[in-house]
């Protein structure tokens, strides 16, 4: 791989041993992708910080590598980690959880990310079009390409952490204009409403099951809004593992895009495979969670507006958002009319990262395919998703 003066001083080891050790390992994987040479990132989101997934080794690599003097180059923000940080009692988290936790957090200050804790990290600081990142965390990898059209590959956690403190990435994959081109249309049934967050999830749960990895181009009748994308983005990254797709309407550049793809396979998604998924509108969960990704201001306020029709849910409603969300909605009281209700907003976390889910529920009923994926497999909790206009009536209903 070709490397600028500047690029071989940090691999040699000018400056110090972490910036060395990080550039052995992004060159070295950059090579394994058919990389010629290095480009600078705007911004790295790293992924995989909970204690419950991590656990003492990756505590203790993330220790090591502040103790060699790792310093954040660029802008880097942080994935959700496995509590609350300044609620976690409330979440039964344990005391010993708790200091592990904060451990990690404070090696990742200390190193200088953001204080961030979230999977959209695009909220904090808005990517441009056809700018560089390195970004772990699936659905922000495919709404960062799909929605702001910036160039991010799928990374693990640790290569966005080594990039955080370089400041590069190799130059192959999806940041190569050539790469994120659609090679399979998806043919939406009319019917199918992608404006509906958790109804857009579970086109990306189908996308995500029949299209693999590759890049998918649809033309919804109606356009879909942020959250729609959002949900869409998240679930065809966890049924499958695409990191970008074309929407019209929605994806910078996609006259272009689609001129370039040229005649393409088509496949088709019905509304009865929609409906397939749906449950029995009789079968009461006893956890509604809403906020995977973590919840925007207008899923919020969208919450707090099906609730003020009812009184008080009759079925425990959890939420999770980012700080930088959750500052904003309580200042316009929307923190406080969800928390009347009985609602727990949770910040820095999320159910399927977090041990304060496992085998709690006996159904969780959420908005998010995502959720609906990763629940059952990472916390052994039975969950179906429900499209968000049936919120009302599952935490509205009389219970017998
Ligand atoms: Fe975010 Fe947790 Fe979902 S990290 S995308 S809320 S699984």
């Amino acid at each position: 791989m070709y490397l600028t003066k500047e690029e071989e001083k940090m691999i040699q080891g000018e400056y110090g041993p972490a910036i060395e050790k990080a550039m052995k390992v992004i060159v070295k994987v950059g090579e394994s992708l058919g990389a010629h040479r290095l480009i600078d990132i705007k911004h790295a989101h790293v992924s995989g910080l909970s204690y419950l997934t991590i656990g003492e080794p990756g505590l203790l690599f993330i220790k090591s590598l502040k103790e060699q003097g790792a310093k954040t180059k660029v802008f880097s923000t942080l994935n959700p980690v496995g509590m609350d940080l300044s609620n976690w009692q409330k979440l039964g988290i344990t005391k010993d959880f708790a200091e592990k936790q904060h451990e990690i957090v404070k090696y990742m200050y200390d190193i200088g990310f953001q204080e961030s804790l979230t999977c959209t990290p695009y909220l904090i600081r808005k990517p441009e079009p056809g700018e560089h990142l390195a970004w772990g965390e699936s659905s922000a990898v495919g709404m960062v390409n799909t929605y702001y059209g910036a160039y991010t590959n799928r990374e693990g956690g640790p290569l966005a952490l080594m990039s955080a403190i370089t400041g590069k990435t190799y130059k192959a994959g999806i940041h190569l204009p050539e790469n994120r081109v659609p090679n399979i249309e998806i043919v939406l049934d009319d019917s199918v409403d992608f404006s509906d967050p958790g109804i857009a999830g579970i086109i990306g749960y189908l996308v995500g099951e029949k299209v693999g990895s590759g890049i998918p181009l649809i033309r919804p009748k109606i356009k879909p809004g942020f959250t729609a994308v959002k949900a869409y983005t998240a679930a065809a990254g966890a049924s499958g593992s695409i990191a970008i797709s074309v929407i019209e309407g929605v994806t910078p550049g996609y006259k272009e895009l689609v001129k370039e793809a040229g005649s393409i396979e088509k496949i088709f998604i019905e509304k009865k495979e929609v409906i397939e998924l749906l449950p029995d509108r009789n079968e009461l969960p006893d956890l509604i969670f809403i906020g995977c990704p973590h919840a925007d201001i207008d899923e919020l306020m969208d919450l707090k507006r099906i609730l003020d029709k009812c009184g008080e849910p009759s079925i425990p409603i959890w939420v999770s958002t980012s700080r930088y969300v959750y500052d904003i909605a309580a200042q316009h009281g929307v923190i406080e009319a969800l928390e009347k209700k009985n609602v727990l907003v949770i910040r820095d976390t999320c159910p399927v990262v977090s041990p304060a889910t496992r085998r709690r529920f006996k159904k969780i009923a959420t908005t998010s395919s995502k959720s609906y994926f990763y629940l059952p497999r990472m916390q052994k909790s039975p969950t179906i998703v429900i499209p968000f206009e049936w919120i009302g009536e599952y935490a509205c209903k009389e219970r017998n």
